[in-house]
């Protein structure tokens, strides 16, 4: 007997990022931070007692959402501590999305969307972005005319980096009949000098949700905390309903408050790493991997033809030689790979074993 329901049975899961099998293997293919956390985690984490896990949790996760709050100049009500943002996509999808209804993204995008929303049995919309890149002008009526009731949107956009600009986000917001999430799990490494920042217009459109995540600009992908920031009417039916009771265990509050309450420290890899993605870009492109500009950590490098090797064979020669990064062999990218920036070192290594492979090739 199967006992799924029909479309678990249909569906594939979601594919997570290889993991290395060694301690040698650079890892450089599911974009986390290569920087270490806040000392202040450390500290923290020195500090926990095994009996401090024999009561429950803080079930709201206050001192994190006030602390995120005041970060963001919101007020707490507007916030959501999730169990990484993965949570905060799941449970937008059970709390406002029907089976069979529409659920609007891009493609490419994140792969995880499709998953949750086939998960939830909804139908989807993938709306093809103008070179893999760019939102196209009528994509807010496309999701209109289909009747979406949840539009995934990620900016900076993954895999390519690119950043769709904040009046484009308040276009896309005023404009579409969805609730529409922005997903900025890269925000962090958006070059400050460009001004970005959308969040304020929470308090002007009652459909609007960002996720945040500290896996990636905070270093800790291991820890899974994440969370949403959005119109109030939207937050609230998650903390009250939906959410489980205490989805935040008490140790992973307490490191997230410490790594978030650092900022100076978080500012700081970001910078560097701001500063190795166009050092690394360079590189790169002299050995015939170009990418477009990216506001991301990571770099979609296109194969040039020149280089005499597929995408596919230089990603399986750099895993064979100890270096982990990202091959998609979706339509469209399949000319591509993914490369998370690393530490100087890192992206040395990278380098060195990339040149021997175009050699050797
Ligand atoms: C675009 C995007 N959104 C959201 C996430 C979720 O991050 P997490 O669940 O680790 O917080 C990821 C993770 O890779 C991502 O790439």
């Amino acid at each position: 007997m199967n006992f799924e329901r029909d479309n678990i049975r249909k569906m594939d899961g979601y594919a997570a990022g290889e993991q290395p099998e060694d301690e040698q293997t650079i890892k450089l293919n599911t974009n986390e931070n290569p920087y270490p956390p806040s000392p202040k985690v450390d500290q923290t984490i020195k500090h926990l007692a095994g009996a401090d896990l024999r009561r429950y949790p803080p079930p709201t996760a206050l001192a994190f959402r006030s602390l995120a709050a005041s970060i963001h100049n919101v007020g707490t009500e507007n916030i959501i501590a999730t169990r990484g943002g993965d949570e905060l996509l799941r449970l937008l999808l059970t709390t406002f999305a029907d089976p069979s209804d529409v659920i609007t993204m891009s493609e490419p995008t994140y792969s995880l969307y499709k998953v949750l929303a086939q998960i939830q049995d909804c139908q989807i919309l993938s709306i093809p972005l103008i070179d893999g890149r760019v939102l196209p002008a009528d994509f807010a009526d496309q999701a209109n005319a289909a009747k979406a009731k949840l539009t995934f949107v990620v900016n900076p956009h993954a895999p390519s980096g690119h950043l769709t600009s904040a009046e484009k986000i308040r276009e896309l917001a005023s404009s579409l009949n969805s609730i529409l999430l922005v997903d900025e799990a890269y925000v962090d490494f958006v070059d400050p000098q460009l001004g970005y920042n959308c969040i304020d217009m929470i308090n002007e459109f009652d459909n609007l949700i960002f996720l945040r995540t500290l896996s990636k600009g905070y270093s800790l992908a291991g820890l899974r905390f994440g969370y949403g920031i959005g119109h109030a009417s939207l937050i609230q039916p998650m903390m009250d309903k939906t959410r489980d009771s205490y989805n935040l265990d008490n140790f992973s509050q307490q490191i997230a408050h410490a790594a978030l309450s650092d900022q100076a420290h978080a500012r700081e890899t970001w910078q560097k790493v701001r500063q190795e993605r166009s050092r690394l870009s360079g590189l790169l492109s002299q050995l015939g991997l170009v990418s477009e500009p990216t506001e991301t950590n990571f770099l979609l490098c296109q194969v040039q033809q020149w280089c005499g090797i597929s995408a596919e064979n230089i990603y399986l020669a750099l895993k064979q030689n100890k270096v982990l990064v990202r091959y998609f062999s979706a339509p469209g990218l399949t000319d591509k790979i993914r490369i998370t920036i690393g530490t100087a070192e890192e992206n040395d290594q990278l380098i060195r074993t990339l040149r021997e492979v175009l050699a050797n090739n």
